[in-house]
């Protein structure tokens, strides 16, 4: 059940909203810390899962880096306690006055996706009189084994340079004069939870081949990113609150072949504030149908896509039927407003009874949620409500 400071902490507050269980965030920043340390691994959050500014201060506290994909992105985290200086920028298609932004910023690094854009990188830093510090996205061609959307390390994704290419690359790369090369990247896909010692594994190998590749053709390689990843547990969040982050490190550890002066890196976005984040909303209706009762909530997909972008599961409670003590279960079709027949909650859910009203929490909407939301319908967006604030 949702961790909530008291069981009338939302009753005067309108629904539907994001609330963020600001003493989880910490705890899982704990975590990760600790392992970041023990490990000797630097975090840079991917800032796409959420950029509340109060969560992306709490997670620069800990001096963590970002991973950026617009310059909207890097000017964003900046404003919000980020070192430029520890910014990551990846994306396929960085625009010019995107790669001019970010260079006059400061950020740590460009993670260039293409041959042409490591052309542009380095005649706009030319222009500018600005050296750029570039890391090369590579394209490992290993199987995430996720969802076919969030998978981005396989050669017909579009993300990274595959490892034919890596002969001209290098040889672009000699000919940059405005272009400090700074290591390699990957990041091979999202939400990878029961194959990640098999996934990291594989990922780790392919990296080790492809950084020698580069130094057996005389570049050296200073870091490698492993990009993000781990995924959470959607389906029961309430028995792993915190991500095993552990096992991810270990892994990477184990597997990859480092030299001591080498710096390895990650970029969790949904391991770090999934479930720290519910959507909370209530019951507008509730309809009988033939053979089945819709629950019939106020939030839609508009405010959470992942349902029906990708058939994501959230476990959804019912907050005020837990405070009454219900103990009336029945199946419903969860459902929200949304003028699509996709905009679906979750089908034949077990729930107590249900009432117009009732208050109702989809978990592990921390990540991916807000930053995907849209106006669509013209809805209002929803807003964010911090435990530490109610
Ligand atoms: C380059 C890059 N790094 C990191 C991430 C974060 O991944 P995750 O949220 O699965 O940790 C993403 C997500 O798509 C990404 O594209």
């Amino acid at each position: 059940m949702l961790r909530l400071p008291s069981p009338h902490s939302f009753d005067k507050i309108p629904t539907p909203f994001y609330y963020y269980d600001m003493g989880l965030l910490g705890e899982t920043l704990d975590t990760l810390s600790a392992m970041a340390e023990k490990y000797c691994i630097k975090v840079h959050y991917a800032m796409k899962a959420n950029y509340e500014g109060k969560i992306m201060r709490k997670i620069a506290e800990r001096g963590f880096g970002a991973d950026c994909v617009t310059a909207n992105e890097a000017e964003w985290a900046v404003k919000n306690g980020f070192v430029p200086g520890k910014l990551m920028f990846a994306g396929v298609g960085k625009t010019d006055d995107e790669i001019r932004r970010c260079l006059l910023l400061g950020i740590g690094a460009f993670n260039c996706e293409s041959i042409q854009e490591l052309q542009v990188i380095d005649s706009i830093a030319g222009e500018m009189g600005l050296r750029a510090r570039v890391g090369i996205r590579m394209n490992p061609n290993v199987d995430a084994h996720t969802h076919r959307y969030i998978t981005t390390g396989l050669e017909e994704n579009k993300f990274g340079i595959e490892t034919y290419a890596i002969d001209s690359l290098v040889s672009t790369l000699k000919t940059c004069r405005n272009v400090d090369f700074t290591g390699l990247h990957f990041h091979v896909g999202s939400q990878i939870l029961d194959s990640i010692e098999e996934v990291f594994r594989l990922t780790c190998e392919r990296a080790g081949e492809i950084v020698k590749a580069f130094e057996d053709r005389g570049l050296e390689v200073g870091s490698i990113d492993l990009g993000g990843g781990l995924g959470v547990l959607y389906a029961d969040p309430d028995s792993a609150l915190v991500p095993d982050f552990e096992k991810w490190f270990s892994t990477i550890d184990k597997y990859l072949r480092r030299r001591p002066e080498q710096v390895v890196r990650v970029e969790p976005g949904r391991s770090v504030v999934a479930q720290c984040g519910s959507l909370i909303s209530r019951v507008l209706y509730v309809k009988p149908a033939r053979t089945k009762t819709f629950l019939i909530l106020d939030a839609g997909m508009n405010d959470l896509i992942r349902p029906a972008l990708y058939g994501a599961f959230h476990l959804i409670e019912n907050l005020s039927a837990g405070f009454r003590g219900e103990e009336v279960m029945q199946d419903y079709d969860v459902v929200g407003p949304v003028c699509e027949s996709d905009d679906v909650w979750g089908n034949n859910r077990e729930l107590p009874l249900s009432l117009r009203g009732d208050l109702m929490a989809i978990r592990s909407a921390g990540a991916y949620g807000s930053t995907m939301s849209s106006r669509y319908n013209l809805r209002d967006l929803a807003k964010a409500v911090f435990s530490d604030e109610i």
